[in-house]
């Protein structure tokens, strides 16, 4: 449905108040009434630099979810504010590691003796407290663009990884991208005792997988990519690495968000392409290269939107806006300082990667 006349005045007007005071970040699973007014877009690695590279904005306003609002807090200076539009814009990804179950981890992973050889490895779609583990116990954190070189690095620093908390993206980086096989992982899960696996089946492991994986992207299916093969003849299927290691196996091309923009940028016109990712930025892919005769289509009908990415809409955005400019701030995103000391050595090593 097209936008609110009324709110996307109210929004104008309410960042042309606040200037070069605030500075707005939009993901690209975000609605398009929200990127509208994002002064710059991109994945979670891209975001993460860009609010970093604005030490002049006093307001960091993200239009994302927590764990990434939470990540520029940590990235940003200590006067800068970060604020989340809806706080219930949560990542139920995010949601599957806890503090106290990665702790119980790390008990298991010492009780089999080895603890000593794991780097932990943290998606970037976790809390901040799994981000500070991470960073205290000598690892990094990666997005879907540089999983693999997180991954080559931590493989130079010890002999096992502990990837956290998406099994799919550990897996499909260690299996399509490092040459490792399916025999080379486990998956831990945090429900069971003892992660459900024997000390022998954790020494045996080269990638201990965290039980964890995206509700969305985890319903694309084997099914769909047969699917829309036999349905468009000739078609690319493009999919996000946060699909399961048999869809990603059966696609053409696999890559964060940005490198699904970027793919479809260079695609010549004629082609075809099914994609497997936020049905917000798929849609807005479609129009946007129908002019240049591009066909894409969303892998699977039946998948719908990120529900918490959507949670951020142009009534919330305006409240946040018009409250800043009025003096009020509202949802702010503040990690404690413990916290963030330790999660910000783990974000930084991944800033550093090669
Ligand atoms: P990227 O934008 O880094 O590809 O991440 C996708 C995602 O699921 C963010 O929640
Ligand atoms: Fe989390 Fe998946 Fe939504 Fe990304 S798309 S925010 S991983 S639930």
């Amino acid at each position: 449905a097209p936008s609110d006349p009324g709110l996307v005045e109210r929004a104008r007007a309410a960042k042309e108040k606040l200037g070069d005071k605030v500075f707005v970040l939009g993901h690209h699973y975000q609605r398009d009434e929200v990127i509208e007014f994002a002064d710059v877009t991109g994945d979670s690695f891209k975001l993460a630099r860009d609010a970093a590279a604005r030490p002049d904005a006093e307001y960091i306003v993200f239009c994302g979810v927590h764990f990434m609002a939470e990540s520029a807090d940590i990235l940003t200076g200590d006067d800068q504010q970060v604020i989340l539009p809806d706080l219930a814009a949560g990542c139920s990804m995010a949601d599957m590691a806890t503090a106290e179950q990665v702790a119980e981890c790390w008990d298991v992973l010492t009780e089999a003796g080895i603890a000593e050889q794991v780097v932990p490895v943290s998606y970037m779609n976790s809390s901040a407290d799994i981000k500070a583990f991470t960073g205290k116990h000598g690892g990094t954190i990666c997005t879907s663009s540089n999983a693999k070189r997180a991954l080559d690095w931590a493989f130079e620093q010890g002999e096992k990884v502990l990837f956290l908390p998406d099994q799919h993206l550990g897996r499909n980086t260690a299996v399509r991208d490092m040459g490792m096989s399916l025999d080379d992982c486990v998956v831990y899960n945090p429900h069971k005792p003892n992660g459900g696996l024997t000390a022998d089946e954790l020494r045996a492991a080269k990638m201990i997988l965290w039980r964890g994986h995206c509700s969305v992207h985890g319903r694309f299916s084997l099914d769909s990519v047969n699917d829309v093969r036999e349905r468009i003849p000739g078609v690319n299927v493009l999919v996000h690495p946060e699909c399961k290691h048999e869809v990603v196996a059966a696609a053409d091309y696999v890559g964060s968000t940005e490198y699904i923009i970027k793919a479809l940028e260079a695609a010549p016109r004629g082609s075809k392409w099914a994609i497997g990712t936020e049905l917000n930025l798929v849609r807005r892919l479609a129009n946007r290269f129908a002019a240049e005769d591009k066909e894409i289509v969303f892998l699977d009908k039946t998948v719908c939107f990120c529900s918490t990415m959507n949670r951020i809409d142009l009534p919330h955005l305006v409240w946040a806006l018009e409250s800043l400019a009025s003096g009020k701030v509202v949802n702010r995103i503040q990690v404690d300082k413990e916290t963030e000391s330790f999660a910000k050595l783990a974000l930084e090593r991944m800033l550093a990667l090669p």
